[in-house]
């Protein structure tokens, strides 16, 4: 049945210009789910020793314009990884046109609101098809084409979504920003890539605090050049400037346009997105997503991973300006046809109750969060569960750091009701979508642990000098010796530093930066990051970009940032400053200093601690000796190691002291 059903597909459908009258014949995807380990077993085996003929069978069941001549080209040392090369197809026809023939009125999109008190909307996939097409259409009115820049600064709202898609089908390359993200942060990432339009609203609220979205849009505006219009949504009905010319109201431009709109066929490698995302050292790099892997690569995961049935209401809790907004809030879901959660609040608000009231009134099946809102509602207790009926829950999900036994344990007795398996998703901006993980109800979970790469992966652990760590158990750095089509093909504008990043530090591999231990099943458990990434809340912080912001203070010589273990947000921020008022004298710098950082970069870059210090630990070369500043802010001063190296060694006494009287 379900070869038929594929080869049926390659028939009708690998064939250019008969997409529409096709519609018909398609089903959801048929993909098989794994349903045990033996299942698992064979399925990776096949995976492995056959890629090529195991994700081009995934493939069949897409929507193409035209089939591809080769399934995969790769090199690991230019690098090259082309997925699907010489096929078209279209992300946006296969998330919504696919579906609307059979399911037109099943609900795509359900809103939940910041305000609990405002109703929540219902979008099906025909009204979702409707407002993308409109919306297409004006894009393409403002000039905007295929492989143009669009950069996405919206709230978590339905339109941010529908932004993304009709980007998709237009075939303009997306560049969502997190709306938590400052005026600065915006500027540089629309300049990177020099974004034709920018997509906005009004302002929005989070929890209890208003966002004036469109002011900070403004500042960035006030210098990016390549940016011609601004499509700015009324979200909250917020008094706002509107430039003449360039700013244009979404609700009056769109309210004119038709309602359908042809899909635009694309090169299966042609660019489908840009992520911005920190690395250790300079500027975020803009990640890019191809078009066809990416699509197959997210619809198979989402339906292995999450255990998918037909029907079941999905809900992420991560914002689209995420890489897991893009992957399981949006494209993944609505791959398969699903119902997926768009929220646009906090946990806290109005009350912690808040995730376990939505998952009551929408009874959602599958919870998708991450391991700091787990733990920051741990600290609530446990009464709020006597009163909320989370019985619709069947599968748990955790992102985007690495979640302690602690808060797994929490989460499983709790939320899950000890019935509700936890996939412990581990992957990254650069993979697209999730590569070690649990598969729901098939393969065993063990907390704090990842588990098994999924089928099509095949990560390996090296040491310090690239040697293979094999057998179990085993620790060492965690890298990739195979392509999988939802892989980054380059950083925009700079394939030399794509090269740097992830493939020269060891020959013929792909190195994640993260850090790993394999068990004596050969099971994962992410340590963290080995670079001077530092992760809080699940975010993504560069020292190099906050220490960039806290020296752009006027009274700041020199800073230098760490993490440290923090209980609810996994890592802290921990910033060393070099104040120019060497008496000692520092007024009140310590929170303009956080301001600074809130200002240019975002809240969640705030630094937790600052400490004023009269120097920083530096080698003869002039490196600073961060590992001696991660201790200090551990607290852990008991040996702090060799400090003979260093310039000046007794600068780190004085900072010791310091950080005793803070
Ligand atoms: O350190 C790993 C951590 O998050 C990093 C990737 O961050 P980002 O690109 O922002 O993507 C986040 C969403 C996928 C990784 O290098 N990380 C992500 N998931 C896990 C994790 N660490 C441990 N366990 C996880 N499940």
């Amino acid at each position: 049945m379900y070869l038929s059903i594929t080869q049926a597909c390659l028939r009708d459908f690998c064939q250019p210009g008969i997409f529409y009258s096709n519609l018909a014949v398609l089903k959801l995807f048929n993909m098989k789910q794994i349903q045990n380990i033996e299942e698992y077993r064979a399925e990776y085996q096949k995976s492995i020793e056959n890629p090529e003929s195991f994700w081009a069978e995934i493939a069949q069941e897409f929507l193409w314009y035209k089939k591809w001549d080769n399934v995969l080209q790769w090199n690991f040392e230019t690098p090259e990884i082309k997925w699907f090369e010489g096929g078209k197809t279209n992300i946006c026809a296969n998330a919504i046109d696919r579906h609307l023939e059979k399911f037109g009125d099943k609900t795509a999109i359900i809103f939940e609101p910041n305000d609990p008190n405002s109703p929540s909307q219902k979008i099906s996939y025909r009204e979702l098809h409707t407002s993308v097409c409109k919306l297409a259409n004006a894009l393409e009115s403002l000039g905007v084409t295929k492989g143009d820049r669009v950069c996405i600064y919206m709230p978590m709202i339905p339109e941010g979504a529908i932004a993304m898609l009709a980007c998709a089908r237009i075939g303009a390359i997306h560049s969502v920003v997190f709306a938590g993200f400052g005026a600065e942060s915006l500027k540089g990432r629309i300049n990177d890539s020099n974004c034709k339009l920018l997509i906005t609203a009004d302002a929005f609220h989070r929890g209890n605090k208003k966002i004036a979205l469109k002011e900070i849009a403004d500042e960035a505006m006030a210098d990016t050049p390549s940016i011609e219009h601004c499509l700015v949504y009324n979200h909250i009905n917020e008094k706002i400037s509107m430039v003449a010319g360039r700013d244009i109201s979404w609700h009056t431009l769109v309210s004119v346009q038709p309602d359908t709109h042809e899909p635009v066929a694309m090169d299966s490698e042609a660019p489908l997105f840009l992520l911005y995302t920190s690395g250790s050292t300079g500027k975020p790099k803009g990640v890019q997503h191809t078009t066809a892997g990416y699509m197959i690569f997210m619809a198979y995961t989402f339906k292995q991973v999450f255990n998918y049935k037909d029907g079941e209401i999905y809900f992420c809790t991560a914002d689209i300006g995420w890489v897991t907004g893009h992957s399981y809030t949006l494209y993944g879901p609505l791959l398969n046809g699903g119902t997926t959660v768009i929220f646009e609040g906090i946990p806290t608000y109005p009350d912690h109750g808040r995730f376990w009231d939505i998952v009551d009134k929408h009874k959602v099946n599958i919870l998708y969060t991450a391991p700091t809102a787990i733990r920051s509602l741990e600290t609530f207790g446990t009464e709020i569960f006597k009163t909320k009926d989370l019985s619709s829950l069947r599968v748990l999900g955790s992102v985007g750091e690495p979640i302690n036994e602690e808060a797994w344990q929490w989460y499983y007795q709790n939320v899950g009701k000890n019935r509700c398996p936890i996939v412990d998703t581990w992957w990254q901006t650069e993979t697209g979508g999730i590569l070690i993980s649990p598969i729901a109800y098939a393969t065993p979970m063990k907390p704090a642990f990842a588990t098994l790469p999924l089928p099509g992966v095949q990560p390996l652990l090296v040491d310090e000098n690239g040697n293979e760590v094999k057998g179990n158990p085993a620790e060492g750095r965690l890298c990739m010796r195979f392509p999988w089509p939802g892989m980054a093909r380059t950083l925009y504008g700079n394939h030399e530093r794509f090269k740097q990043t992830y493939f020269t530090t060891y020959k013929n591999l792909y190195f994640s930066g993260d850090g790993a231990k394999r068990d004596g099943n050969g099971m994962y458990r992410i340590t963290g990051r080995v670079d001077d990434v530092i992760n809080v809340s699940g975010h993504r912080i560069g020292t190099g970009e906050v220490e960039e912001a806290i020296n752009s203070h006027d009274l700041v010589v020199e800073s230098a940032v760490v993490g440290y273990p923090h209980e609810i947000k996994g890592q802290g921020l921990y910033a060393y400053v070099i104040c120019v008022d060497k008496s000692g004298n520092v007024h009140n710098l310590p929170e303009e200093v956080k301001k600074i950082v809130s200002d240019k970069i975002g809240a969640f870059a705030r630094p937790d601690k600052i400490q004023i210090v009269p120097g920083l630990p530096k080698t003869r070369s002039g490196k600073i000796m961060r590992r001696i500043l991660r201790k200090i802010a551990e607290g852990d001063i008991s040996n702090l190691g060799d400090t003979t190296t260093l310039i000046d060694p007794s600068v780190v006494d004085k900072i010791v002291e310091g950080a005793l009287n803070q």
